[in-house]
């Protein structure tokens, strides 16, 4: 059983303080930094780019978890792996040849994801989960944090982990959206072994973001 860790998306974090949050997290005991891109094209919302990224970066020594709702995503993975990304996950419908990108996230010498939406199968992936380092299944539609999670998820979480098993594959299954102090145990349960979470981390126990973590984590 791989060790549960937590990625906490800082798109619910204060944002004229970035730095100082993230060094919060990493004191809490954050295992990665979940760092929400987003265009206002492949998602309602616009968040932050490679700039932002770049200043980040020196702020903390945990890998950055680069989740791209962009598209197109393919002419900017370059970007992101020179601003500081460790791991880049990308949605397949944002990309014309998947195989392609994610062959160019490696060559970038980067970790490479793949995210698949609350209505996404995972059959669109199915032939290449032996090339990527992570699946990054979704528990809402993306573009906000504070979402409600979507329990149906969990039975792709379980699927996906049938073939991880079956197949003796090594991937990461990483589930975002709406995770709290109930689901996170089902998320769990069901076979996923990191946690992005935002409001929950932010926002309960006073904003205790140690004490939230530490729960999260012992799920
Ligand atoms: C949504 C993002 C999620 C979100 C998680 O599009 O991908 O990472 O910020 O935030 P919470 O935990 O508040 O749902
Ligand atoms: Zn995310």
């Amino acid at each position: 059983m791989k060790k549960i860790k937590i990625s906490p998306s800082i798109l619910s974090a204060d944002f004229s303080q970035l730095g100082n949050e993230i060094k919060r997290l990493e004191d809490g005991g954050a295992d990665m930094i979940h760092v929400d891109v987003m265009d206002g094209h492949f998602v309602p919302n616009l968040t932050i780019g490679p700039p932002v990224i770049k200043a980040l970066r020196d702020y903390t020594k945990l890998p950055f978890d680069v989740h791209l709702m962009i598209s197109p995503v393919h002419k900017y993975i370059k970007n992101y792996a020179e601003a500081g990304a460790d791991i880049i996950t990308l949605h397949p419908e944002a990309t014309e040849n998947l195989k392609e990108t994610i062959n160019h996230v490696k060559k970038l010498g980067k970790k490479v994801g793949v995210s698949l939406n609350p209505n996404t199968k995972i059959d669109i992936i199915k032939n290449f989960l032996s090339e990527i380092n992570l699946v990054l299944i979704m528990s809402v539609h993306p573009g906000f944090g504070g979402q409600k999670f979507i329990p149906d998820v969990l039975e792709k979480v379980k699927e996906l982990k049938k073939i991880k098993d079956q197949q003796s594959l090594n991937f990461d299954i990483e589930i975002d959206g709406g995770i709290n102090f109930d689901n996170s145990k089902l998320a769990i349960k069901a076979g996923a072994n990191i946690l992005v979470s935002g409001t929950t981390i932010f926002k309960n126990n006073n904003g205790n973001i140690k004490k939230n973590i530490d729960i999260l984590k012992t799920s």
